[in-house]
């Protein structure tokens, strides 16, 4: 690990800049949690609507209890086995939380990421991180810095970490007394958290009625060529196809370019690849459209299958 690069980024999230840093899970767009003006940045270099708040980074607990209005002992034993790690806990927010940071709600999305860049940075600059993926608002989420170079270019520091191994964005649940709803799936199902914490919480998996979380957004993830599911009848792909496997089988159709996220139908590897595929055929000007094939929404293909949804939303016919 560079010291040297960890003091210049935390330098500058001191100073109210940007800084990107990898997460196990993504890279995030990162500001002083408590500087409401370094936060409208990202919001202003993201291109984020303003009603799409932010989730907080935190290296230790007591930050837990700062920023939220007294957590329950559920909540801490929550926090407990699931930290550092791939979990958002939507929580009733303090008044240490600005306005701008939750927009507007009465909650704070927090979670401690399993990175030691990420854990470091926090620890150094000395406050909590809010940071939203380092993508612009709807495209393709980052798992590398060359990602976060190529959409953010303005970005005042990055710090690289390589590549991220989750691959996929934290799971989001909110905790209301007992109650634990779904808002995001990710690595961590609440089939987990019950087997950690038996007789705790209540699960509620319906999507909540209202829009309390935009990354629900029907559409999200976007790559900025066309993008379909493939669809093993469609034999003839058009010309200038690529296409996304994730695992390797005979192959019955043409293509350009063939993109594995797994050779092995790994659901982990699958997860960690997903966006990498995907930024490796926008990247391809040889590449006209895309072709993803579906996963088994299963166990993690629940989480990767919500991804693709949300990918090709925008291209669907409808
Ligand atoms: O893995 C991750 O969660 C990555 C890394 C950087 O930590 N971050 C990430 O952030 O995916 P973002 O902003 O791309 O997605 C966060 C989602 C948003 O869809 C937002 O609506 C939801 O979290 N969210 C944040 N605070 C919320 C709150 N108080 N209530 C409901 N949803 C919230
Ligand atoms: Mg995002």
């Amino acid at each position: 690990m560079n010291i040297q690069q960890l003091k210049e980024a935390a330098r500058i999230i001191n100073a109210g800049g940007l800084v990107s840093f990898p997460t196990e899970t993504v890279y995030g767009l990162g500001a002083n949690t408590l500087n409401s003006v370094a936060v409208a940045k990202i919001f202003q270099l993201k291109e984020r609507p303003s009603f799409d708040p932010l989730i907080v980074h935190i290296a230790s607990l007591d930050d837990l209890k700062a920023l939220t209005d007294e957590p329950s002992d559920a909540v801490m034993q929550l926090a407990e086995k699931f930290w550092p790690g791939p979990l958002t806990l939507v929580l009733p927010k303090s008044k240490l939380v600005p306005d701008i940071v939750t927009s507007g709600l009465p909650t704070v999305g927090i979670r401690m990421p399993d990175h030691e860049l990420a854990l470091n940075l926090i620890r150094m600059a000395k406050c909590p991180i809010a940071a939203p993926s380092a993508n612009k608002f709807g495209q393709l989420s980052p798992v590398t810095a060359e990602h976060v170079r190529k959409q953010l270019p303005d970005v005042d520091y990055i710090l690289d970490g390589g590549t991220t191994t989750v691959g996929i964005e934290s799971t989001i649940v909110s905790v209301e007394g007992n109650v634990c709803t779904l808002l995001r799936p990710g690595k961590i199902s609440l089939n987990d958290i019950e087997k950690a914490l038996p007789g705790v919480f209540v699960f509620n998996d319906k999507k909540p009625e209202k829009l309390v979380a935009p990354g629900l957004l029907k559409s999200h993830y976007s790559p900025n060529k066309p993008l379909y599911i493939y669809d093993r009848t469609n034999v003839r792909l058009p010309d200038s196809s690529g296409l996304i496997l994730h695992g390797q089988k005979e192959l019955h159709t043409n293509c350009d370019k063939l993109v594995y996220t797994s050779k092995t139908y790994n659901q982990l590897e699958i997860a960690a690849n997903l966006f990498s595929a995907l930024h490796r055929m926008e990247d391809d000007a040889m590449v006209k459209q895309i072709f993803i094939e579906p996963v088994v929404e299963s166990g993690l293909g629940i989480a990767i299958m919500d991804r693709i949804k949300k990918a090709v939303y925008k291209y669907q016919e409808r």
